[in-house]
């Protein structure tokens, strides 16, 4: 199906302006589409068209790419992702009840977003942060220690903060 032209304009700007500062050869790709995804945690259609027109690759590669990689998203997400640890260690002391806390308070279930765009509830494995388990990881910040309570409390601070 093909792009709005709207659409393609509206993000080539910024497309651009992305593979310049990291260099338009295909090596770059995987920075590129992090640098790109940061703005709203996940890549569209015409984001991915314009970086592959950008580094003349055929957009079959770099979908392939944003595909494969858990870290990116092709769908879209809220503004900000908790990442839930499902690994052993974090399963063991409780991230069933973590999970469990963070799905009644948002009222999505894992791998979905809140209506307003604000929360993405997603699973990882270990986030290397083991020995505060159980972990979750909120865009770039680390909870550790969590309970159900505690869950509570972090929302909070997202609510509190929100812009
Ligand atoms: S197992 Fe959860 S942080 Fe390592």
């Amino acid at each position: 199906m093909a792009i709005p032209k709207e659409q393609l304009d509206s993000v080539k700007e910024r497309v651009i302006q992305i593979v310049s500062q990291n260099g338009a050869k295909e090596e770059a790709l995987l920075q590129i589409l992090h640098d790109i995804q940061a703005d709203d945690n996940s890549l569209s259609e015409a984001e991915l068209l314009q970086v592959a027109r950008a580094l003349d690759i055929p957009l079959s590669r770099v979908y392939g790419v944003a595909t494969f990689y858990s870290l990116y998203s092709v769908q879209p997400r809220g503004k900000f992702i908790i990442r839930i640890c499902e690994s052993a260690p974090c399963h063991i002391v409780g991230a069933r009840a973590v999970i469990s806390a963070f799905e009644e308070a948002l009222g999505i279930k894992m791998g979905e977003t809140t209506t307003d765009g604000k929360f993405t509830l997603e699973a990882t494995s270990c986030l290397g942060v083991c020995g505060v388990a159980p972990a979750v990881m909120i865009n770039d910040e680390v909870y550790g220690n969590l309970t159900p309570d505690k869950v509570v409390e972090v929302l909070a601070e997202y609510d509190a903060d929100e812009a």
